[in-house]
């Protein structure tokens, strides 16, 4: 059995992450930061199906303190997914230093200092990260700078990070286009949601699995290091 970290494991894309990789040979730790109840359940159904096979851990990912603890407390790793991420609005004209900084430490921080405190036990499996990015980090979406600035961010650690880790570990990227709906701060209108499937090439929106897939093919991609795969139906041919 190999072991993932997933951050940002318990809910939507993270959790179909942790079930398809836990579904395909690997033990699996969820980060979660304030699902805890999704968390324990998402732990307690997959232990079920094989025991001690899922943990979970949580950490706030925008105090280095708690990203330190969490590296800390990880024994041994074959794979790390840096899926958590916040998106919100941040129009130019009201967007604060605290939208940057919040959006800037768990979207492009965080993933760095886990990456650079995993490094030494990932290279002694042999392993590999696949981050998490969004076609966005290409295309930047309007009245997202900060967060098409994180993603275009991770994009670059994702490439940069494949050099100074290679040989001994592999870094890729997933880059999805419209996969689930945004909630609350970025929840959009009906009519929004309507434009935005029909610029997607295949008229419809991916999957968590489609996702999950991916990040499932690039774990096992032995001869892939720097890449970052579009999973977004085409989107990006219309953009
Ligand atoms: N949804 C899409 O269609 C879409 C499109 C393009 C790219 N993506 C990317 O795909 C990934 C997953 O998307 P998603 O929509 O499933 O993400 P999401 O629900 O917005 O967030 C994923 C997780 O990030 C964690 N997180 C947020 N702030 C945190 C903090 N301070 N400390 C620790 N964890 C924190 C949350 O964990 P808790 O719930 O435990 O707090 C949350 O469950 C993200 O990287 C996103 O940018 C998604």
């Amino acid at each position: 059995m190999k072991t993932v970290l997933i951050t940002g494991g318990a809910q939507r894309i993270g959790a179909e992450i942790a079930k398809t990789l836990h579904d395909n040979q690997f033990n699996v730790i969820i980060h979660y930061n304030e699902s805890e109840q999704e968390a324990k359940a998402l732990c307690a159904k997959l232990n079920n199906r094989r025991q001690n096979s899922a943990q979970r851990i949580h950490a706030n990912l925008a105090s280095v303190d708690e990203i330190n603890q969490l590296v800390g407390v990880i024994e041994n790793i074959d794979l790390l997914v840096n899926n958590a991420s916040v998106f919100y609005p941040t129009p130019l004209e009201n967007c604060t230093v605290n939208d940057w900084d919040t959006i800037m430490n768990i979207n492009l921080k965080a993933p760095f200092l886990l990456s650079k405190g995993l490094s030494k036990k990932l290279k002694q499996t042999q392993g590999c990260i696949v981050n998490i990015v969004d076609i966005h980090a290409e295309r930047p979406l309007k009245n997202y700078a900060i967060y098409n600035i994180s993603k275009t961010g991770i994009k670059t650690l994702t490439k940069t990070l494949a050099k100074e880790l290679a040989p001994d570990v592999r870094v890729c990227g997933v880059s999805p286009g419209s996969i689930l709906w945004p909630e609350q701060k970025a929840e959009l209108e009906p009519h929004k949601k309507q434009i935005m499937l029909e610029r997607i090439a295949l008229k419809r929106q991916g999957s968590t699995a489609d996702i999950a897939e991916a990040v499932l093919f690039l774990a096992n991609a032995n001869y892939i290091t720097g890449e970052v795969i579009n999973i977004d139906g085409g989107r990006t041919l219309h953009q």
